[in-house]
């Protein structure tokens, strides 16, 4: 298959039939823009987290992890400017009621509308233009003015008599977690400008038009990461994280040509600079996979305004005090493992059959063996059992002995396993199993004592 005529529902239906990712709780006819993973797709998101984590905590002395609450004070969000200025522009088709991101129907008449604008602004291009504009839902051109609509998702906490008290936010991003700890981490770390705090977690959002599959949620979860410095290094850092957070997302397995900057036109009045490493997602085209922006001081010091605490550090190479700068790095969990699962796909014509196969980077593929009894017999699953038991605590293994050999070649194809190893009758007299390597499809005959030795030397490559 041409990789241009891959498609999204492709995709969706084959992350769905193995067990990645199904709508929740479907069972009651879904809900819009939330996602379950399933076993497998529980197991890519662990993978592609923990490999996010060693590049970006273990792997570097001057970056610390971080894991805060969801829930935080509402100030909070006063202070960063979420409950003021986070929301889209939603327009109602007045024939179907269907609503709508006002920029985005813009965007698909070439009309660029800024996030930045305000509700008078956007509503006044809308009318303008409008005229041009089709509901994608009933094809009528007749809509609602543009309210402006907040995205931070509400709940309440602790005092139950008073809703307005007690109302708290499901954070919208986990950054906000980072810049309130940011005081804690670098006294109780004795960390030194310049450094970073990591974090991966749950944000929430209440997206006016959750379309796009994994790419637009109501619940998704975040890699973030925070690095602080001193304003004359600031953006010379901002190369750096540049650079270094391109180069992970080629190592975790996606193809360079998939990939691309895109550097923003119209800055938040604080920002210095920003990017958004885009990703070319099959049928979607140029979406944003991660945002990289020079965030300026602003953080910090909205938080050591709202707060009344200080947070500016005192540094004693450059022998000031000062607010650190921010540079931030940002990704969704679903939209990396969307496009990570995209780059993989591959249909292949073998034996007059098509072969769909995941072709994931091995250290993130959900499973890494596969080990499979030839047969049902008694004696073959049990020397299946025990290599099962040989390989289980050093690498995810799966046990599956249903359907033909055959079929279970081309499940495991689906879901990305890099080996399959079958136990055949020979197995009995020769202690040996057949090893199959999934890009290749050849077959290697290999001593069961040498199998943990063998997929050592593979995935070490
Ligand atoms: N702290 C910065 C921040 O949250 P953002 O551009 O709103 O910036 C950062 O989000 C990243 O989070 C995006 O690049 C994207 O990968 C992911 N993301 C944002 N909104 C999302 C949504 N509704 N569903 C899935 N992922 C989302």
């Amino acid at each position: 298959m041409d990789k241009n005529d891959l498609t999204i529902d492709v995709i969706t239906s084959l992350l769905k039939r193995r067990g990645f990712v199904f709508p929740s709780s479907e069972i009651y006819g879904g809900l819009a823009g939330v996602y379950d993973y399933g076993p497998h797709g529980a197991e890519l998101a662990h993978n592609i987290k923990s490999a996010w984590w060693g590049e970006m905590v273990q792997e570097r002395a001057d970056i610390v992890g971080l894991n805060s609450a969801i829930f935080m004070r509402p100030e909070v969000w006063q202070a960063s400017g979420h409950t003021g200025g986070f929301s889209d522009p939603l327009v109602e088709c007045k024939k179907c009621n269907t609503r709508h991101r006002a920029d985005h129907l813009l965007e698909s008449i070439d009309i660029v509308a800024d996030e930045k604008m305000t509700e008078e602004e956007i509503n006044n291009i809308f009318d303008e233009h409008k005229k041009d504009i089709a509901c994608p839902n009933c094809g009528e051109k007749d809509f609602t003015g543009v309210k402006l609509f907040n995205l931070l998702v509400s709940s309440n906490l602790g005092n139950f008599t008073n809703e307005k008290e007690s109302e708290v936010y499901l954070r919208g991003e986990t950054a906000q977690g980072i810049y309130v700890n940011f005081k804690a981490v670098q006294d109780s770390m004795h960390m030194k400008v310049p450094f970073g705090i990591a974090q991966i977690g749950k944000a929430f959002r209440n997206e006016i038009t959750p379309r796009q599959y994994l790419i637009r949620t109501r619940e998704f979860e975040q890699m973030e990461m925070q690095f602080f410095s001193a304003p004359e290094t600031a953006m010379d850092e901002f190369e750096k994280l540049r650079e270094f957070r391109f180069n992970a997302l080629v190592s975790m397995g996606l193809k360079k040509e998939n990939l691309r900057f895109k550097r923003h036109e119209n800055l938040v009045f604080y920002a210095k600079d920003a990017y958004d490493i885009e990703y070319n997602y099959p049928g979607l085209g140029w979406r944003e996979l991660e945002g990289i922006h020079a965030r300026g001081d602003y953080d910090l010091t909205q938080h050591s305004k709202h707060s009344g605490q200080d947070l500016s550090y005192n540094d004693d190479v450059l022998d000031k005090k000062y607010i650190p700068h921010v540079l931030e790095s940002s990704i969704g969990v679903g939209r990396l493992f969307l496009a990570l699962i995209s780059d993989a796909y591959q249909e292949e014509e073998v034996k007059g059959e098509t072969r769909v196969v995941l072709k994931l980077n091995k250290h993130i593929a959900p499973v890494k063996v596969a080990i499979l009894p030839l047969s049902k017999k008694d004696e073959l699953q049990q020397g299946a059992q025990g290599v099962f038991d040989k390989l289980k605590g050093a690498y995810m293994c799966v046990y599956d002995d249903t359907q033909s050999i055959g079929k279970r070649y081309r499940r495991q194809d689906e879901i990305g396993t890099p080996f399959c190893v079958t136990y055949d009758f020979d197995s009995l007299e020769d202690f040996s199993v057949t090893v199959r390597d999934r890009d290749t499809m050849s077959q290697e005959r290999i001593k069961i004592d040498e199998l943990k030795e063998y997929l050592d030397n593979k995935f070490e490559k």
